[in-house]
């Protein structure tokens, strides 16, 4: 459309360098789930993280089962960074009817969140999530992410582990 700027050729802004390594397209082979409350299972999953010139990564994710395929966890958010500083703060919209402000640090390429405010519906699925922690690091070329939580039945625990490529 005329006029209008092309925003995925934009420049990365200064202020998400310390969080730049997390620019680009992964993907797991296969992620391992499991839950004191549940069986444990195999997923599939996508993440991205784009710069579009702003001093905010923007954030979605999808997951799939790994012989059926259908469409399983969902996520879409924005990460930001205090500028000047290693302060972050992830706004993530879950498909099952979570809303979270997850805030945290970048400490070279591991970044740790934790959840500072829920919103959940009130016929969302499954169980209440109280808290959750976030882990993603780089190891080697590869990228790590672990999640962690607490719902109103259990105590923070790990729910998901998965490693992925990037996409070339
Ligand atoms: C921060 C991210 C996530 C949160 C907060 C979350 C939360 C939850 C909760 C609260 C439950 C119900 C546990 C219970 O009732 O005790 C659950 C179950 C489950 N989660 Fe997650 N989840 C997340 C990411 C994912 C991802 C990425 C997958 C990948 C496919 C996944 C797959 C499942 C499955 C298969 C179950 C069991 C069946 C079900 O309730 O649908 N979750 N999750």
């Amino acid at each position: 459309m005329a006029g209008q700027p092309s925003l995925y050729n934009a420049v990365v802004n200064d202020a998400v360098k310390p969080i730049s390594w997390l620019i680009g397209r992964w993907k797991t082979e296969q992620g391992k789930g499991y839950y004191p409350t549940i069986e444990p299972f195999g997923y599939c999953e996508e993440v991205e993280f784009t710069s579009i010139g702003q001093p905010i990564l923007n954030y979605h994710s999808y997951s799939w089962h790994p012989e059926k395929k259908n469409p399983m966890h969902l996520e879409t958010g924005f990460l930001r960074i205090k500028p000047g500083t290693n302060e972050l703060a992830f706004m993530v919209a879950h498909n099952f009817g979570l809303s979270v402000i997850e805030e945290g640090t970048v400490d070279g390429t591991t970044v740790v969140l934790k959840t500072k405010k829920i919103n959940r519906m009130s016929f969302a699925k499954g169980s209440a999530v109280l808290v959750t922690v976030r882990t993603l690091s780089l190891e080697g070329d590869k990228l790590k992410q672990v999640i962690s939580m607490a719902t109103d039945t259990q105590p923070l625990t790990e729910h998901l582990t998965a490693i992925y490529e990037k996409v070339p």
